[in-house]
């Protein structure tokens, strides 16, 4: 009984190996997938939490992704060379709507959720979500985040930037080199077969370091296959803890770093924008990136 039960249990597992792998690659699931699943099943065995396969993207998903990522970059590419001071932050709008329906794509905030523009445009005390308007006007020494998110062919890629007007305060100066340094530093941290936790604590510890906090309920995203995916990521999480990074996981590094406090409340009125509860500065960098087998590939430089 028991070696004809092992002997069918066998059967199966053969023809799992030898089967097309689930991902598309026309390459057998054991000279593909395999070996990654049952180096995730170790870690699962540990109690780590491990992504679910349908976080893992397939070469056709990535190539798509890739392409959406690439005109994400044009767009953001297109703010920076035209962005300057006395211009109000609904041309950036449409310069990003512009652009991205040229090429084909749609810009993903746009009617998510209501958000009611292309873009979000954050300046100066605004964390974040910051709506494009025809009388907020860039001023000399406004520091702002351009968060350009894009749909091309149903595929989503998310990435933003940091711009300054002018001539800007040592402290505006500082606030924005250090959040560089930070997104740099995560994307340094991570590595494939370690942890989100990884990246959090290379960028908290950074941040702290020169005095700042980093937000904590607002993070980062899986995206790919949709705008928002798992998982949360969190960027301020300890070393070791949080989603083992597998090959083919797709997210985002965008902390939000702030000069004060890591809190916030919501506009009222719009019931989007995120202001730091001090009215200290706050800037914000965000990459999407992919998770290779042999390291961290960015997909929005
Ligand atoms: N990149 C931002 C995010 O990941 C974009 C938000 S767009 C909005 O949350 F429509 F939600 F505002
Ligand atoms: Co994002």
């Amino acid at each position: 009984m028991f070696n004809i039960y092992k002997k069918i249990v066998e059967e199966v597992k053969e023809m799992e190996r030898n089967a097309p792998c689930w991902c598309g690659s026309g390459k057998k699931y054991k000279k593909c997938h395999m070996a990654i699943e049952e180096r995730m099943r170790i870690h699962a065995d540990r109690g780590e939490i491990v992504p679910k396969r349908k976080l893992l993207k397939t070469p056709y998903q990535i190539e798509k992704i890739k392409e959406s990522a690439a005109l994400n970059t044009l767009v953001l590419d297109s703010v920076a060379e035209k962005i300057h001071i006395g211009m109000s932050t609904e041309e950036i709008d449409q310069i990003v709507y512009n652009v991205t329906t040229k090429h084909g794509g749609i810009p993903a905030p746009l009617n998510y959720e209501g958000f009611p523009k292309s873009v979000c445009t954050s300046i100066n005390n605004e964390i974040c979500h910051g709506i494009p308007d025809k009388d907020i006007i860039l001023k000399e020494g406004d520091i702002v985040n351009v968060d350009v998110s894009t749909i091309l062919d149903g595929y989503y890629s998310d990435a933003s930037r940091m711009f300054t007007l002018g001539k800007i305060s040592e402290r505006a100066k500082r606030l924005v080199r250090v959040t560089g340094e930070c997104v740099e530093l995560g994307l340094a941290a991570a590595k494939p077969w370690g942890h989100l936790g990884d990246i959090a604590d290379a960028i908290n510890s950074h941040a702290k370091a020169h005095g700042y906090s980093v937000v904590e309920d607002i993070g980062g995203h899986g995206v790919g296959l949709e705008f928002h995916e798992e998982p949360f990521v969190s960027y301020v999480t300890p070393k070791g803890t949080e989603m083992l990074l597998v090959p083919g996981m797709m997210f985002t590094i965008e902390p939000m770093i702030n000069e004060g406090s890591p809190d916030f409340y919501i506009d009222e009125f719009n019931d989007w924008t995120a202001y730091t509860i001090d009215d200290g500065l706050s800037a914000q960098i965000e990459y999407m990136v992919l998770v290779r087998e042999d390291g961290i590939e960015v997909l929005t430089k």
